[in-house]
């Protein structure tokens, strides 16, 4: 599948690193405040998942640790580096090379196909064509979409395009996946088999993976559990399966 066990030796090294994030939206008048003084620390090869109601921020929070928003106020690390001081190229760059993202509405590519929308992030990385083309299929393959590879997403079902989307975020290996409800609309064996993709990445690779889910068989596995309510985030208990360095 491409991913090296180059991350392994880091297990349990410091990944992610949030101080004090508070996060506000103006609505007219009003202050919104979606995060409310934030901590929270994520280990390579931590398996963390993330549940909480609707509107309580997790959305936002997931924004935040893959730096495509900024805090209102404090501080995102990665790997020991603060980003607030980062240039829009640099978190970019950040991004490509580091983080895979499945997010709650997709985002994918309307006028490309299921194959050319997971290709898109190892263009961007300027990968030889053979290695894509390799990569593409695994990760098809990996979500049953080998098949459906030619059609466009309004061509799909919403579980297809989400299984598309967990292709894409994939298919360069990140060191780092941040996924939204990434199982909300598979039927449980799809779900499983996405499961077991993940389950395999964090096992074999040490890839961290943080997880807003309402999904059982996900928090069944997760390492960690976290639960943001208000804008506030708690600790919870994990089962201890995954992420055993933390
Ligand atoms: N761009 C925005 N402008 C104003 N308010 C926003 C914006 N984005 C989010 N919010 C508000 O911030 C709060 C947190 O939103 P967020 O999307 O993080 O919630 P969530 O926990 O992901 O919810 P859901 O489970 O429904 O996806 C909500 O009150 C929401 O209305
Ligand atoms: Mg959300």
């Amino acid at each position: 599948m491409g991913f090296g066990s180059r991350f392994c030796h880091v297990r349990g090294a410091k990944f992610l690193d949030a101080q004090r994030l508070t996060k506000t939206y103006r609505v007219g008048s009003e202050t919104v405040y979606a995060l409310r003084d934030v901590n929270f620390v994520a280990l390579q090869g931590d398996f963390v998942v993330i549940n909480g109601p609707s509107g309580s921020g997790k959305t936002t929070f997931l924004n935040l640790m893959s730096v495509i928003d900024r805090p209102t106020s404090g501080e995102v690390f990665i790997e020991s580096q603060p980003t607030s001081t980062q240039s829009e190229g640099q978190l970019a760059y950040l991004r490509k090379t580091k983080i895979g993202l499945v997010f709650q509405s997709f985002n994918l590519i309307p006028v490309l196909s299921a194959a050319e929308n997971v290709e898109y992030p190892l263009l961007l990385q300027r990968r030889p064509k053979p290695e894509r083309q390799e990569r593409v299929a695994a990760l098809l393959a990996e979500v049953g979409l080998s098949d459906l590879a030619r059609r466009r997403p309004n061509e799909l079902s919403g579980g297809q395009r989400q299984r598309v989307a967990i292709a894409r975020a994939l298919v360069s290996g990140p060191m780092i996946v941040l996924a939204d409800e990434p199982t909300a609309n598979l039927d449980s064996k799809t779900g499983e088999a996405v499961m077991d993709l993940m389950r395999r990445l964090n096992e074999e690779h040490c890839v961290t993976f943080i997880v807003v889910t309402h999904d059982p068989a996900v928090s069944r596995y997760a390492g960690r559990r976290v639960r943001i309510h208000d804008g506030r985030l708690e600790e919870g208990e994990g089962n201890g399966v995954a992420a055993s360095a933390s």
